[in-house]
């Protein structure tokens, strides 16, 4: 790998992320020299759209900078350095049907987690696995940088399938966590060595230290926020779904003192509370339609029209500077100290080893190095090993087409109330999936 002139493909490159990644590419080009993008997609119409703005945003930077665009993977990977994938098996179109179908039945819709995070599950394997193989068979040396959900069961599949790859699995819940609680506190993130485990959207903070101030800052914070939660000021500010899910962090710090979870604990434990202000008619998946996506694609036709069309203020995604500054590590095989999903193999003592955990790790020329985390309480462990039971469950029922095996990991999933709720969804899942899912056979 040429450490003076690297080639980034994105796989998603239709994704409405995809400004956000590239803003943050041109925003560190001294420290990772990109001299070209290649946008892959199967999606050829929304792809060229999108190619359109990129092409624009670094036009405007002035940065020299190839893009391409392609539907091809062969053109899109030959010679590819990097790859980070965003894929969205299905687009917002099956995120929507994800979110509906547990609805229904009473049980929570959403994205990752859930009945509706266990049928994007066997969507996202059955487009992922082809995908990695593809990369390696044109770029047998790329690193893949992966933020491809549902994380954890992705992470699950790669390290059954491709044990030895040179993939990466990251997620930026807990940057944006960390930034918020620093932006709302008064404290600088960079300052930050977060010790944090758990799975993937299912994890605990059980320490920050903070090198300026030299001391663990975690009880102070969890003192300021109980019971009132965080407040976006500047990213998603204006999003009122975001903006609940802040808040609830107070309630959930209020309830089970000493960690701070993630946000994506208020659907596991708080279902009630959540699905009683859900619209069983209007989820997430149409926010997202009627907002990101529609003004981020008005703006790449707008472009099409009019290549002259001047671009609001390049916002760099935390996203885009996560997946960044991962390659920046890697690239000059840094060291520096992330929040990964890896295979456990002893880093959270008293969980499986085989869990793929979600811990702190340092990442270099070589790949990623975990900590260990040592033993953890028995109410954290109890839930870990118990999702993970159910996300095993799916990816063996992926793996060996089994009916019933997915039947169990519905039901053991911590977000799906009763074996009956799981049964509904997943005969449904079943229909509403059609060729995105495999067969299963009873
Ligand atoms: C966070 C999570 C992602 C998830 C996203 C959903 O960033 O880490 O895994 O996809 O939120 O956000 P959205 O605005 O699409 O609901
Ligand atoms: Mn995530």
């Amino acid at each position: 790998m040429s450490k003076e002139a690297v080639i980034v493909a994105i796989a998603g490159g239709g994704s409405t992320f995809t400004p956000g990644i590239v803003n943050a590419l041109l925003s560190g080009l001294d420290r990772f020299p990109v001299v070209e993008i290649r946008l892959y997609d199967i999606d050829g119409s929304r792809v060229e759209l999108m190619g359109g703005l990129i092409k624009r945003i670094i036009e405007i930077s002035k940065a020299l900078i190839k893009v391409m665009v392609t539907t091809d993977g062969k053109e899109a990977f030959t010679g590819v350095d990097f790859v980070f994938s965003q894929i969205r098996a299905g687009g917002l179109k099956m995120r929507e049907v994800d979110e509906k179908i547990p609805l229904k039945y009473g049980a929570i819709g959403q994205e990752t987690c859930g009945a509706g995070g266990f049928s994007y599950g066997f969507r996202t394997m059955k487009a992922f696995i082809p995908l990695v193989k593809m990369i390696y068979s044109y770029a047998p040396d790329a690193w893949i940088l992966n933020y491809t959900n549902p994380e954890s069961i992705v992470a699950e599949i790669i390290r059954r399938t491709f044990p030895k790859a040179k993939i990466i699995n990251a997620c930026d819940m807990t940057i944006s966590l960390e930034e918020t609680m620093a932006e709302n506190l008064g404290y600088n993130r960079d300052d930050f060595v977060p010790e944090y485990y758990g799975l993937n959207h299912f994890g605990w903070y059980r320490k920050i230290y903070d090198k300026s101030l030299q001391r663990d800052i975690l009880p102070e914070i969890l003192e300021k926020i109980s019971g009132k939660g965080l407040e976006l000021h500047e990213f998603q500010a204006d999003d009122e779904s975001w903006q609940a899910t802040y808040k609830m962090l107070g309630r959930m710090i209020a309830d089970f003192p000493g960690y701070f979870p993630n946000s994506y604990f208020e659907y596991y434990l708080y279902s009630d509370q959540v699905l009683a202000k859900s619209d069983k008619n209007y989820t997430r998946a149409n926010e997202v339609m009627d907002s990101r996506e529609r003004d981020v694609y008005s703006l790449a036709r707008e472009i099409q029209e009019n290549p002259m069309t001047p671009i609001p203020k390049a916002e760099k995604s935390k996203h885009g500077q996560y997946i960044v500054d991962m390659a920046v590590s890697i690239l000059n095989d840094s060291h520096d100290r992330f929040l990964l999903i890896v295979p456990n193999e002893g880093s959270i003592e008293n969980v499986r080893s085989d869990a793929v955990v979600e811990v702190p790790a340092y990442v270099g020329a070589t790949g990623v190095e975990s900590i260990t985390m040592g033993k953890i309480p028995d109410f954290h462990k109890g839930l870990i090993e118990a999702q993970c039971a159910a996300e095993k469950l799916l990816v063996d029922a992926f793996v060996e087409q089994d009916y019933y095996k997915a039947l169990q990991a519905f039901t053991l999933n911590q977000a799906v109330p009763s074996a009956t709720v799981a049964k509904k969804c997943l005969d449904e899942f079943i229909i509403a999936n059609g060729d995105y899912w495999p067969e299963l056979h009873k």
